[in-house]
């Protein structure tokens, strides 16, 4: 087992280009099923999800290959349409490849995903999304899907990412057009809207609460950049507000993180961004403030996904801040681990009070999910001491060596064999 050894109390100083987005690849590599020639991802994170998405990609036929950050995809071979319940359970992101299964093979066969443990999340948007649109669904021992898409109207009851994203995806192979009803909004839906229409296909809406695909054509090979992360960005972030100093970050958009920035500034950080670049400034003498109510919604609103690293980065501030979760149920599992550290903060349900603390101190805690484990490193930067942080398989889920960024900021981190 790994764990990383991170001593506090170093300002983070320096610039660094921010990896490609996990939540942009996975459904890109899916969407790669549909094309008829070679695909070629560029700015791919390297990251253990991705492993699970391409593993997928290979048992359906498609023939993989990662050479650094670049992916290659040659899905000319494929004729699969099942996915190990292994494979189901490595990630929960494997359900987005039972749109594109139905648009290319008229047919699949999946089990349940698994995931971070975040609470319940089911899948039935995805199955009801895929049933509006003319596909027989059945939930005996596994899900099972027959039936061309024939197209039509997709009404979600939630704007749910994956399941907007798996319409699209499943739309694209449908004999007529799709119109797509309270989609949701982020910004990874736009990218993978750009990647389809790279590839021929015409899709269009993606960023509002409604788009539209008009199905039936063939998708060609191509070329495509994939966004970089703006979750992996709100962690340095955190680091940065944490530990103080000074961190420029490239290759993100600042609009794609602009509630989280707004919370930087309210609690007395210095913000300051151009077109590809952001750039925070934390005196450390300068205590941070809490902030008015931090509310997680679907964008535009404050991304569930920031909530456990801005929290780490505010237990030790002058002042409380409220936290409401909306999304999950369950995402407050990097609160006792703050707790170790010497943080203040009360759960009840959905709900956080974090009261600050002058300062926390280093511990032994393990990451018990993705952003749960990214909150964790970010707090213990900031931290007096040397903090033992384990679980780190969570962490190579979304973050491509979070040890090697951070120490290109100057940090004083260390990944070693326990
Ligand atoms: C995606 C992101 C994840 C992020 C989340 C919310 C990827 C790979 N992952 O996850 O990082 O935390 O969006 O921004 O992009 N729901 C249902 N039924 C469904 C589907 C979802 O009730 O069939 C509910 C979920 O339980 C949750 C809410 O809808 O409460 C939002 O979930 P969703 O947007 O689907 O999240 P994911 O696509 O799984």
């Amino acid at each position: 087992m790994s764990v990383m050894y991170i001593r506090g109390g170093t300002p983070l100083e320096g610039e660094l280009a921010v990896h490609g987005a996990k939540n942009s690849v996975l459904p890109i590599l899916a969407a790669c099923l549909l094309a008829r020639g070679p695909v070629v991802l560029r700015n791919c994170p390297r990251l253990t999800d991705v492993t699970a998405a391409l593993s997928i990609l290979r048992r359906l036929g498609c023939r993989v290959e990662q050479a650094g950050n670049t992916i290659t995809v040659d899905p000319a071979g494929a004729s699969g349409c099942s996915i190990s319940e292994e494979q189901m359970r490595s990630m929960r992101s494997s359900i987005i490849f039972l749109g594109p299964l139905l648009a290319r093979m008229g047919e699949a066969h999946l089990t349940y995903p698994g995931g971070c443990e975040l609470g319940p999340r089911p899948i039935d948007l995805h199955l009801a999304a895929i049933r509006a649109m003319g596909c027989e669904v059945s939930e005996d021992r596994g899900i099972h899907c027959q039936g061309r898409p024939r197209g039509g109207e997709v009404q979600l009851a939630l704007p749910s990412v994956g399941a907007t994203e798996n319409a699209m995806l499943c739309a694209i192979g449908a004999q007529g057009p799709t119109t797509i009803v309270n989609a949701a909004r982020e910004p990874e839906i736009g990218d993978l809207q750009s990647f389809l229409n790279s590839l021929g296909a015409r899709v269009r809406g993606a960023g509002s609460s409604t788009i539209t695909v008009e199905g039936g054509g063939k998708l060609s090979g191509g070329e495509y950049t994939v966004m970089g992360d703006r979750i992996v960005a709100a962690t340095l972030l955190s680091a940065a507000v944490s530990a103080g100093g000074r961190v420029r970050l490239s290759g993100v958009d600042w609009r794609h993180l602009a509630t989280v920035l707004s919370v930087f500034h309210q609690a007395g950080c210095r913000v300051e961004s151009g077109p590809d670049h952001v750039e925070l400034i934390r005196d450390r003498d300068a205590p941070l403030k809490g902030v008015p109510t931090i509310r997680t919604a679907p964008y535009p609103g404050f991304p569930t996904d920031a909530q456990a690293p801005v929290m780490a980065a505010l237990a030790a501030s002058q002042g409380c801040t409220l936290f409401v979760e909306t999304m999950f149920d369950s995402r407050y599992r990097h609160v006792p681990e703050l707790i170790r550290m010497g943080a203040d903060i009360t759960t009840e349900g959905r709900v956080a009070l974090v009261r600050g603390v002058e300062e926390l101190h280093g511990a032994r805690v393990e990451a018990s999910d993705l952003r749960g484990g990214g909150a964790l490193a970010a707090a213990a930067l900031g931290a007096e001491g040397t903090t033992v942080l384990s679980g780190l398989h969570h962490i190579d889920r979304g973050y491509e060596g979070l040890e090697e960024m951070l120490q290109r900021l100057g940090a004083n981190v260390e990944r070693r064999e326990a």
